[in-house]
């Protein structure tokens, strides 16, 4: 069954104490969600908050995991190490990861087989650069970014994938795509998803929108058929702007 998500990414923001009280507020604000809750913290915070936050409704996500296993990786984090935290998610793919740290389809794809081999749920994220998108290549970028890196997973591990589409172009710039440019892409990928896995595996499978997502659009682009909710950056760090996007479902 596809389930409706709202997942925050506080990305480098809050120190271990401001990321705590924002955890507390939302603890008491969300109580009844009409869909699944996630907040994608950095590693710091993560043991806290999933303590925190253990028996409520909103589950934590790391940010980031490493793509070796354990060893001489100074400064790295495994996925074996962001699942004893109590964390059940780890977005992987990060349109500033493969941008800034120079991360490949190879190692995306090395990080996600990690996370689901220690129980982790990845929320891999897609999108193409506003070049591409004048020139008309996004769905050729998204394509490639899929099959680089999830596409050689079975059907059972491709369904434990959530995924991310998100226009780097829209990413903390307020230029957020129109519900009709993310449909189109949200349906493109459930097409790729269905011809690969087969309908049934992209009909269960849910595709988040993420940029420049906000209280006050969330709710026209979560009324599309193929958008299943938000990967919510610079409004996920107030307690009343990330309620206000989980109350559009
Ligand atoms: P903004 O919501 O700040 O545009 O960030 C989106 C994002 O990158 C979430 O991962």
């Amino acid at each position: 069954m596809r389930k409706n998500i709202v997942a925050g990414n506080w990305k480098m923001n809050k120190t271990l104490q401001e990321g705590v009280a924002l955890a507390t507020e939302l603890k008491s604000a969300v109580k009844n969600p009409k869909c699944d809750v996630i907040i994608g913290t950095p590693f710091i915070h993560l043991a806290t908050v999933a303590e925190l936050l253990k028996d409520t409704p909103i589950a934590v996500a790391a940010e980031n995991c490493a793509d070796h296993a354990s060893g001489a990786y100074t400064g790295e984090v495994s996925a074996a190490m962001v699942k004893s935290t109590g964390a059940q998610y780890v977005i992987i793919g990060h349109s500033e990861r493969r941008a800034y740290y120079g991360e490949t389809y190879a190692m995306l794809k090395e990080k996600v087989q990690l996370a689901l081999a220690n129980s982790l749920r990845p929320i891999f994220c897609v999108g193409e650069v506003k070049e591409e998108r004048e020139a008309g290549r996004q769905n050729d970028v998204v394509k490639a970014q899929l099959e680089g890196s999830l596409f050689s997973l079975s059907a059972d591990d491709f369904g434990r994938i959530v995924i991310a589409y998100e226009p780097v172009w829209a990413i903390g710039t307020g230029l957020t795509a129109t519900p009709e440019q993310a449909q189109e892409m949200h349906a493109y990928i459930r097409s790729l998803i269905a011809a690969r896995y087969g309908a049934q595996v992209a009909a269960d499978c849910t595709i988040l929108y993420g940029g420049s997502c906000n209280a006050k659009n969330a709710a026209s682009l979560f009324a599309n058929p193929d958008i299943d909710g938000g990967l919510i950056g610079g409004a996920s760090l107030k307690a009343e702007d990330f309620c206000a996007i989980i109350d559009a479902f």
